[in-house]
């Protein structure tokens, strides 16, 4: 079976762009490989965060792995931070990266902008997301759109690696989602979703109650024109919605346009929010379960000890084809 990997930051509950870009291709996918998914608790710390937060979103995101529907007994899921390898393979993804190439990355332009100090581990995140996806000899990782520049150095340095040391690691392909591979923020539909935004309207989050859920769709920008039509580039907002719409109940945008032919912002909001809504419940029931349970830690417990087997055998195959450590004689 082929090798599947991917990870999710536990920066903040996680939100409809996430799920759309992410959690959906990780079920669907996951009878189909051999599956790894991680909570990359030290790529989060790549930014100042509040360790009693840290450690709830920690939980929470493990939950939310498993009430979407990953099923612990197919795959493995774990916490980054209790397989020491990560950080080991990304120290040497480190050492055959270049500052130039780091520097080039758009997320870690766009998340050092106007800052006057950032840590340094920004720059080195790429080197460590790398190092996530080697380790497991991955053949796809399943990710959003904003994450294509980070799988493209993965490649490049997996290749350089082999190059300079022999064919040690697999060089992995990116898979995107069919549609939704970059949910837009509801508030400025020209940027993406992002967990961290500070405007609370802008980001739909997997734990939102109906409530909330039915506001900010309802106060999603759009236009004035009145039409319910697609087309990104001069009706966002509306496109934005078609999508999100499209990508939950898997029925294509031409027949939702169809649809809402004739029919005002109004309902098509309204008919939106109750999409999301009820996809979400179910996994809101599940997750209500799972979070203050023994069960949780027993899952990723099996998962750390399983991932440390896969991990340490890579990382002793690079440790020992670029010669570190000794050989007995
Ligand atoms: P993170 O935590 O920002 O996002 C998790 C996943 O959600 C996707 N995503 C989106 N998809 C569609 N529309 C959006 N608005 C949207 N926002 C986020 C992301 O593409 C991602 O798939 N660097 C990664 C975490 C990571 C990782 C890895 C991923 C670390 N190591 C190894 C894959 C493999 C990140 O920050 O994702």
């Amino acid at each position: 079976m082929k090798k599947l990997f991917s990870g999710v930051q536990p920066t903040g509950t996680i939100t409809l762009g996430n799920y759309i870009g992410a959690f959906t291709q990780f079920t669907a996918l996951q009878n189909d490989y051999e599956c790894v998914f991680c909570i990359v608790d030290q790529h989060a710390i790549t930014m100042p965060q509040d360790p009693e937060q840290l450690r709830k979103h920690i939980r929470s995101l493990a939950a939310l792995y498993l009430a979407v529907g990953i099923d612990p007994e197919k795959s493995v899921l774990f916490v980054q931070s209790e397989v020491p390898a990560h950080a080991q393979a990304g120290w040497i993804m480190q050492c055959i990266s270049s500052i130039g190439e780091l520097e080039r990355m758009t997320q870690f332009k766009d998340k050092s902008d106007g800052k006057d100090s950032v840590s340094a581990a920004l720059l080195t995140y790429p080197p460590l997301m790398a190092a996530d996806i080697l380790i497991y000899q991955t053949d796809i990782v399943p990710v959003g759109d904003d994450q294509k520049q980070h799988i493209e150095l993965t490649r490049d340095l997996a290749e350089r690696f082999n190059k300079r040391y022999g064919e040690v690691l697999t060089i992995p392909e990116i898979q995107l989602p069919k549609s939704g591979a970059r949910i837009k923020s509801l508030q400025e539909p020209t940027k993406k979703m992002s967990k961290s935004d500070p405007n609370q309207k802008a980001t739909i989050r997997i734990l939102d109650t109906p409530k909330e859920i039915e506001k900010k769709v309802k106060s999603a920008m759009t236009d004035s024109e009145g039409i319910v039509a697609y087309d990104p580039t001069n009706k966002p907002g509306v496109s934005n919605l078609l999508s999100i719409e499209s990508a939950l109940t898997d029925v294509s945008i031409e027949t939702l346009v169809q649809k809402y032919d004739g029919k005002g912002y109004g309902d098509f909001k309204a008919s939106v929010a109750q999409v999301i809504i009820e996809h979400f419940a179910p996994i809101q029931a599940r997750y209500e379960q799972l979070i203050n349970s023994s069960e949780l830690d027993d899952i990723l417990d099996r998962g750390a000890e399983k991932a440390n087997v896969l991990a340490k055998a890579t990382l002793a195959k690079m440790e020992d084809a670029m010669g570190l450590g000794r050989r007995r004689q």
